[in-house]
């Protein structure tokens, strides 16, 4: 199963006094997604934006790309629904914030919105066999190649391991999952995270802050 990877912008490292301009940069360029990390100061230290921001941004730009929605916060069931009512179309939460029940909420949400893709995403310290049993359920994973919390930090090389046990995993059980990257990826672990099996990388800093964005996109995907 070979499907292009694609490299979805992450806002967080976008220059905020820009917002539009900064979206319509990435219409320009094509993207397909814009990764949006909502941050509730809980589950991770920081606060980043959410639904008012996100109502905007989808409204403007829903027609033209998807936002990738990564919610990074504690009881995550009520904010998927709250991003899905507004028209997102893809949402991670966390593993790790994972509670007793939230499975059979999931599965009501997803038929709910039988559209919607919901990925789990992994922080470092969950290791693939905790959390193999779940992934054939989702529509993609996340591997976190960071601490979750921050833009601008360095890819985690621990990351690639779990990116092959994950590819592994999806081949043995014939699923379908994609298979995301998120933190710290650039033209030097890009490559490595696509020939270890990833669909998607998440590029904030290494696009946002390169002197040329358009070729930035190439050689992180190591073209
Ligand atoms: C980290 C966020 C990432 C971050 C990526 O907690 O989930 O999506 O914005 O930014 P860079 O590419 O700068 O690590
Ligand atoms: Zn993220």
């Amino acid at each position: 199963m070979e499907k292009e990877t694609v490299i979805r912008p992450s806002l967080l490292a976008c220059d905020f006094l820009h917002l539009q301009e900064e979206l319509e940069e990435c219409m320009e360029h094509g993207f397909t997604h814009i990764h949006f990390d909502v941050m509730d100061g809980n589950f991770v230290e920081e606060i980043s934006f959410g639904e008012p921001l996100f109502r905007k941004v989808q409204e403007k730009f829903g027609d033209d790309t998807t936002f990738d929605v990564h919610l990074m916060v504690v009881n995550p069931i009520d904010q998927i629904r709250l991003f899905a009512a507004l028209g997102a179309r893809e949402i991670s939460l966390h593993f790790e914030a994972m509670c007793v029940g939230d499975v059979i909420e999931l599965t009501k949400i997803e038929q709910e919105y039988p559209s919607l893709k919901i990925g789990l995403a992994i922080s470092p310290e969950t290791k693939v066999e905790e959390m193999r049993e779940f992934a054939t359920a989702f529509d993609f994973v996340l591997v976190m190649s960071v601490h979750p919390g921050k833009g601008g930090q360095k890819f985690m090389p621990e990351a690639l391991e779990k990116i092959k046990q994950l590819a592994a995993l999806r081949e043995e059980k014939g699923a379908q999952f994609d298979i995301g990257v998120d933190g710290g990826i650039n033209e030097e672990n890009g490559s490595l995270c696509v020939k270890a099996g990833a669909n998607f990388l998440v590029a904030g800093t290494s696009y946002f802050k390169a002197k040329d964005r358009y070729e930035s996109v190439k050689r992180i995907k190591g073209l």
